[in-house]
């Protein structure tokens, strides 16, 4: 079993990430690795230059994004833990698949056309290739399973399309070069919405800071923050079906879910009926209590950059390893001497 996963280092680790992807990370962790699998979590900072951004913040936020992941409690010794960027193999692999994937099938990716929005022209073309540069991020390391939101969901199948097209057209049945890998997306936090549009996912890029839960907020603003949220009049049904329709009723009580490990039925029976101002400062007061432990780790390890980078070192090392047999397939199935 090979485990992989990646978040871009464009900010603050949020609730959306915690619930939808890092929180299945450690988990992966903890029980896989003890097994003999191999798990490898990696900075996507080769993608976050596919958007404008002010490199020095990329810098800050990179060792950041692995002081959060380290607080969230992945661990370096038991988890491959490393930034794309000191990895090369992953831009090599890249370039080796953009002869596979076909622009009918980046032009289908729905990251690429809202993003891109009405202004293709001016898009740069990493922005279009990103989903190739995925692929190669998990098919170097014949990746089986991958921790992802829903909102990756497509890049992946994208990963998986990549990969079967490649060895049909240069590999043989018996040994292909690549392995398909299967996403990994937990039913109830696939999709954490924003705070303020139950319609709009939880966001780095959502130019309001109100939408999202930070990791690093401190109790004060997580309550202000919850109490702030979006909701309607009603009081809350007593059942899940009572949630139809309610797009920022059905977040609130899904995170409270996910949260505290309880069903939303078990949830309904106890707020069923209640308006928002019972339920709210009960989520707010959950959030604190385990987000707290997160947000005192982060802080201890923000500022130990030695640390950091170390951590960082040795976790590209070990990937530059894993990666090479599947590098060196790849070149050779495609005749390239070197
Ligand atoms: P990124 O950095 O946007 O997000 C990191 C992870 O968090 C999940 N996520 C969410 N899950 C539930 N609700 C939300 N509101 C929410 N927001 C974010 C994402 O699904 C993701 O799992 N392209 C990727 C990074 C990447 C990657 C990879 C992932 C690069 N290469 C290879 C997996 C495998 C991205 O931008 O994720």
């Amino acid at each position: 079993m090979r485990i992989v996963s990646g978040i871009q280092p464009t900010g603050n680790l949020h609730l959306g990430n915690y619930l939808g992807a890092i929180r299945n990370w450690v988990a992966m962790q903890d029980e896989w690795t003890a097994k003999g699998a191999t798990c490898l979590y990696f900075l996507a900072d080769l993608h976050a230059i596919s958007m404008p951004h002010v490199p020095a913040d990329l810098a800050a936020n990179t060792r950041e994004m692995v002081a959060a992941l380290v607080a969230c409690g992945i661990d370096p010794d038991r988890s491959v833990l490393f930034n794309q960027a000191q990895v090369p193999a992953h831009v090599e692999l890249q370039w080796l698949l953009n002869g596979t994937a076909r622009m009918g099938w980046l032009n289908r990716m729905t990251q690429w056309k809202d993003k891109a929005g009405k202004n293709r022209e001016g898009a740069s073309v990493a922005l279009f290739t990103y989903p190739v540069l995925q692929a190669a991020d998990v098919l170097l390391y014949q990746a089986t399973h991958v921790p992802v939101g829903e909102d990756q969901k497509q890049h992946l199948e994208l990963a998986r399309d990549v990969a079967q097209k490649f060895n049909n057209d240069f590999a043989s049945e018996a040994a292909p070069v690549f392995t398909l890998p299967d996403p990994i997306i937990p039913p109830q936090a696939a999709r954490i919405m924003s705070l303020r549009d139950g319609n709009a996912k939880m966001s780095k890029s959502d130019p309001s800071d109100q939408s999202r839960i930070n990791l690093t907020d401190d109790a004060d603003t997580i309550m202000q923050k919850v109490k702030k949220a979006r909701t309607d009049p009603e009081p809350l049904p007593s059942e899940a079906a009572g949630l139809e329709g309610r797009a920022e009723a059905r977040n609130l009580v899904g995170i409270y879910a996910v949260m505290s490990g309880r069903d939303v039925d078990s949830i309904l029976a106890e707020f069923g009926g209640q308006g928002f101002g019972a339920f709210k400062p009960a989520l707010g007061e959950l959030l604190v209590e385990r987000l707290a432990p997160i947000a005192a780790r982060y802080r201890d390890l923000r500022e130990d950059h030695t640390t950091l980078d170390a951590i960082l070192a040795t976790g590209a090392q070990k990937a530059r390893t894993l990666a090479q047999p599947t590098l060196d397939a790849a070149y050779a199935a495609l005749g390239l001497v070197r």
